[in-house]
């Protein structure tokens, strides 16, 4: 027997309360990821040469399924506290953009969450284009530290898209997405043509975690253990001069003169660490350093690995 349900009772009941809880009011549904959902509710709205709005710098993964689709990457220019809306006005007064998508949360790879009083200027910019679609990716969900600020409220075309990848593995292949009745009935749709759901046995089990008091103590924990190796990171190479950033997520972004080089330097030294170019449209060098399993211990040695990368006769070196 088939049983085509998009989502299970079980597990809408959670998922539902949290969106509430962060102000998101929408149809619910559930697709394999978040990558899932973005391409869904892309080919459902957007066509080939269809301009659309990203961070600059954004995730370059998002960035490769834009130009597969055939999509316009447009980057406007973000900070510690989000989008920054003049530039984003200005974006929006020269050229017909289809959709805005955006990291309100730990942002890929700034690690920038959007303020609230960012969050309502951005409002009060996109509230003159009804029909521009807005997706929130809010990858790092239960582990962002901050309330969610959503853009969506009052949107004709929008969808927060929420992966349980960050926090409980990202073979669970799950994310949780709220939009509006029209984009979910659409996708619901293409759903049932092809995968038809995604298994009731994850959804079950993500259910489970998600209600489970223990697992949340933990994924508590998690994000409170990213906070410090981040800070521990940021503090360290702000001694050295190094003004390098990360308010959230686990990734901090650490402008570079020069990224290959960085990266070939520190690969050598046994670090992997990525080089911003894919990431970036028009924004400057960087490198992209991911904390979550860089020891605490082992800090020192990074930041002095990397003043070696960037000034191979320096000297000056942390204790
Ligand atoms: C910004 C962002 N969104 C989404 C994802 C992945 O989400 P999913 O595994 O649910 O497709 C990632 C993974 O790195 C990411 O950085």
């Amino acid at each position: 027997m088939y049983d085509a349900t998009n989502v299970i009772p079980e597990l809408a009941t959670p998922l539902e309360a949290r969106f509430q809880r962060d102000g998101v009011v929408g149809a619910l549904g559930v697709t394999n990821g978040a990558l899932d959902a973005i391409e869904r509710i892309s080919q459902v709205w957007l066509h080939p040469g269809d301009r659309v709005i990203v961070e600059d710098p954004c995730w370059t993964t998002q960035r490769t399924l834009l130009q597969m689709l055939g999509l316009e990457a447009v980057g406007v220019t973000i900070d510690d506290e989000g989008i920054d809306p003049r530039s984003l006005a200005n974006v929006l007064s020269k050229r017909k953009c289809a959709a805005l998508m955006i990291t309100p949360r730990a942002q890929n790879p700034t690690g920038a969450t959007m303020s609230i009083q960012r969050r309502d200027a951005i409002r009060a910019v996109i509230e003159d284009f009804p029909d521009l679609l807005v997706i929130e990716d809010d990858h790092f969900s239960e582990l962002s530290q901050e309330p969610y600020p959503s853009l969506t409220y009052g949107r004709n075309l929008f969808a927060v898209i929420r992966s349980y990848s960050k926090i409980f593995g990202p073979d669970l292949r799950l994310a949780a997405v709220c939009m509006d009745q029209n984009t979910a009935d659409q996708v619901h749709m293409r759903q049932l043509l092809g995968p038809g759901w995604v298994s009731h046995i994850i959804q079950r089990l993500t259910a489970r975690m998600l209600t489970d008091e223990v697992t949340m103590g933990e994924i508590g924990k998690a994000a409170e253990i990213y906070k410090q190796r981040r800070d521990l990171l940021i503090n360290t190479l702000a001694v050295a001069g190094l003004k390098a950033k990360g308010v959230s997520g686990f990734t901090v972004y650490v402008p570079v003169p020069q990224e290959s080089d960085t990266v070939i330097t520190l690969a050598e030294r046994g670090w992997g660490v990525q080089a911003g170019g894919p990431y970036r449209i028009d924004s400057d060098p960087f490198i992209r350093v991911c904390v979550s399993a860089l020891n605490p211990e082992d800090v020192l040695k990074f930041a002095n690995d990397l003043i070696i990368a960037l000034d191979p006769s320096s000297r000056i070196l942390l204790r």
